[in-house]
């Protein structure tokens, strides 16, 4: 009987995370300062960030050691297995080999504790005693939360207004770890107030709402804020999911030739490719294949160059693709995937063609996603379904052309929140949509000035 499920022992698990900044070809353009967009120095984000993460974020250091504390709560659900979809395989009548790597078993259902709990651990460690974020569709709000919790820090989540009415589910899941839940824009900073004064009906976006996660910390001695993702630093926290799935590739000796990954901001397509970078440089030929909704086309179809992180120009400036921080998403259903940049990391290898990319309108997938439900069981976050969408194309592709390929992608959650989602998708209600050009260039406008040097 062949193996369709992957396991690591937990003393087989990573002890260390994987920078990938010494093996790029050339530095990162540096971040700038939002006021005088100029390079900004580790002092300007002390008041934001702990220093541990400062450091990290800038680090040239190739392995990163996980503190122990650190480890002895990724166990609580790790090392996650890598599965087989052979029914999925079956039904797609498929020579490929089909590998997920499923990260929805954690507490809070998807990747992002992964990075949560190493961020509540530095800033306990720094004496800090709250912290501030942002969330889309809850799944990072959630996952600070618990980190939060298991420290012994106060969480306040902004949640992204449109999502906190859609989603009052999640909302209950961070309460009960302890945060606070404030739907955004809301009138307790002031770039919520100034968004609300010229729209009060604004259904937020994750743009607005880390303008007031981090207005909310840099006001406050207690608070620092935290990002769920885009980050050097959230990425290096993330790549114990390509480290355990590169071991557990190699105990069942398969060669990966694409490894498929949704992206929001970046961070499980990031930490799920980066482990196989090493090789792929060495001109090994696995493809890492980004997926994105059609809704908000950020490396498809934006511009690499230098922008804001959020909207009330607060975040450094970055350099990224990006459809423009004014960029307002329509209310798709996967809203982790709705911000109008990525990570600077992983906008850099896909401009010099590392990394592929491919947007998707939801009603397909949608469609991705029950054959998935009706096959493998689990029912994916939609976030996640564009990366089955894609893995079910590329096996698709292999029965056509009678190629037997390994295709590995990343089960970045679960869709236990997201049932609504499905109920439109089940009655016919979603409707694909596609960002226009137009917006594109008229967002286009206000970005930043700054020199390239
Ligand atoms: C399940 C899931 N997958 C993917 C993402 C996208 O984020 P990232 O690109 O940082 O992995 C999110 C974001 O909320 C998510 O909840």
């Amino acid at each position: 009987m062949e193996e369709t499920r992957i396991n690591l022992l937990q003393s087989e698990m990573p002890r260390a995370w994987y920078n990938i900044q010494p093996d790029l070809s050339h530095p990162l353009p540096p971040p700038l300062h939002p006021g005088t967009g100029k390079p900004l120095g580790p002092q300007d984000l002390a008041p934001i960030f702990p220093m541990r993460l400062i450091e990290q974020e800038v680090s040239q250091q190739r392995w990163i050691d996980i503190p122990e504390e650190v480890l002895s709560i990724y166990r609580l659900w790790r090392p996650t297995p890598l599965c087989r979809a052979k029914r999925l395989e079956e039904a797609l009548k498929t020579p490929a080999r089909i590998y997920y790597k499923n990260e929805s078993l954690s507490p809070a259902g998807s990747h992002k504790p992964n990075t949560a709990v190493p961020q509540a651990y530095y800033n306990k460690k720094e004496n800090v005693r709250r912290l501030t974020t942002e969330t889309g569709a809850g799944q990072w709000g959630s996952a600070l939360s618990f980190g939060c919790n298991l420290f012994d820090l106060e969480c306040r989540v902004y949640m992204v207004k449109v999502s906190y009415h859609q989603k009052p589910y999640r909302r209950m899941l961070m309460e009960t770890w302890g945060a606070k839940v404030t739907p955004s824009p809301s009138d307790q900073t002031e770039s919520g107030r100034k968004i609300l004064a010229k729209d009060p009906n604004s259904p937020g976006s994750l743009g607005i709402a880390i303008s007031e996660a981090v207005e909310d910390a840099v006001k406050r001695e207690d608070s620092r804020y935290s990002l769920g993702s885009v980050l050097n630093h959230v990425i290096l926290h993330q790549t114990i999911v390509g480290l355990e799935t590169k071991a557990q590739l190699e105990k069942v000796g398969a060669a990966p030739d694409v490894l498929i990954g949704c992206v929001g901001g970046g961070s499980n397509f990031a930490g799920f490719c980066f482990p196989f970078f090493p090789e792929k440089k060495a001109g090994k030929p696995i493809r890492f294949l980004a997926v994105e909704p059609t809704a908000c086309p950020t490396l498809t179809k934006g511009v690499y160059r230098y922008d804001y992180g959020d909207t009330a120009q607060m975040a450094p400036i970055v350099k990224m693709y990006t459809l423009g921080h004014t960029f307002i998403p329509s209310g798709i259903h996967a809203g982790g995937l709705r911000y109008h940049g990525a990570a600077p990391l992983v906008c850099q290898l896909y401009d010099e063609g590392f990394i592929e990319a491919v947007a998707y309108p939801q009603n397909p997938v949608f469609e991705a996603a029950m054959l998935f439900a009706r096959t493998e069981g689990t029912i994916p976050a939609p976030e996640t379904a564009h990366a089955i969408r894609a893995a079910i194309d590329e096996a698709v592709k292999c029965r056509e052309q009678k190629e037997e390929k390994v295709i590995v992608f990343n089960f970045s959650g679960h869709g236990h929140f997201d049932l609504a989602a499905y109920d439109a998708f089940l009655s016919n209600k979603l409707e694909n949509y596609e960002h226009p050009e137009e917006k594109i260039q008229e967002a286009l406008k206000d970005l930043p000035k700054v020199s390239e040097g």
